[in-house]
């Protein structure tokens, strides 16, 4: 076992990873057909619950699936997931497929219950001296569909893109879709210029990512400025600074972009700050002081 749980969570009970299994008609494997979430887990307090159960209705909602539990049910399903896998920074993933059918149509039925799967990643704490070393990346064009702010499983545009920057010998991609920033492969983008944070605002084009959200009131509450608006694919060039954030990147510095430094080519000064306010709000957290 690497870095996911032993004991996970398949329609209604908890089982040994190798007795969850699931049919291969599920639509899940077959189409894609579901959506996901990913939840940082520090000490044992949930990142943001709400807003990533919020993400996971818009989710459920835009594929016309029905959320099979209540807030409070989900919760406690997390909760028995994590008692059954312990450990301190942790993440859960969960997945929603919409069920096997008997036969291979992509019509919906309702009277199909739907695949309910979590597992708890065991994640490893950001060393922030790794972190500062900061990553390269290469713009490549997005030519994912027009429903990104769903966090569907269909994930294959997303496994290539990842693929064209492993090619290029780099960490990761940064999309742009018709001379626009959208965001990274799994993770938003920020851009830093003369002290003013800017990252593209959310709808179809992007994942309303809830790092992103944190990292915006985290400036808004210590008065840097920060602007939602759509950014040029040519404002990266000129950028003092650029991030990238998700929950498991968390904020990760870009250093290099197309092969030239980004700014100075290290990790920023807002940068540093940034991360220092996160990894506060991470120990606020673990003692029940943030949410
Ligand atoms: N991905 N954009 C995309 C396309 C993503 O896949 C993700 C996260 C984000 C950032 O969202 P958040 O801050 O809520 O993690 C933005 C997760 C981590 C994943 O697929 O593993």
């Amino acid at each position: 076992m690497n870095n996911t749980s032993n004991t996970v969570y398949l329609n209604g009970a908890y089982k040994p990873v190798e007795e969850a299994t699931i049919s291969v008609m599920d639509r899940g494997f077959l189409f894609g057909d579901g959506v996901y979430e990913v939840i940082p887990v520090f000490g044992n307090k949930l990142l943001r619950a709400k807003g990533h159960l919020e993400r996971l209705k818009n989710s459920l909602g835009r594929i016309s699936l029905q959320d099979p539990h209540s807030d409070d049910e989900w919760l406690q399903i997390f909760s028995g997931l994590l008692e059954r896998n312990p450990g301190d920074d942790r993440a859960i993933y969960l997945q929603i497929s919409r069920g096997a059918y008997p036969g291979r149509d992509l019509g919906i039925k309702t009277d199909y219950p739907p695949t309910i799967f979590a597992m708890v990643l065991h994640v490893t704490a950001p060393v922030i001296e790794v972190v500062s070393a900061g990553i390269s990346a290469i713009t490549v064009d997005d030519f994912r569909w027009s429903a990104c702010d769903i966090k569907s499983t269909s994930l294959v545009a997303s496994v290539m893109l990842k693929q064209q920057a492993a090619d290029a010998g780099v960490d990761d991609a940064i999309l742009i879709r018709n001379s626009m920033l959208s965001e990274g492969t799994a993770s938003n983008v920020f851009i830093v210029k003369d002290g003013v944070l800017s990252t593209p605002p959310t709808g179809h084009e992007l994942l309303s990512g809830i790092t992103r959200d944190l990292v915006i009131e985290i400036a808004k509450n210590n008065a840097i400025l920060v602007e939602e608006r759509h950014i040029e694919a040519t404002e990266l060039l000129d950028a003092d600074e650029i991030w990238m954030t998700s929950s498991t990147r968390e904020i990760a510095p870009v250093i290099r972009l197309n092969g030239e430094m980004v700014g100075s080519g290290k990790a920023g000064d807002m940068w540093k700050l940034m991360v220092d306010m996160y990894q506060q709000h991470k120990q606020l957290l673990r003692i029940g002081k943030a949410f």
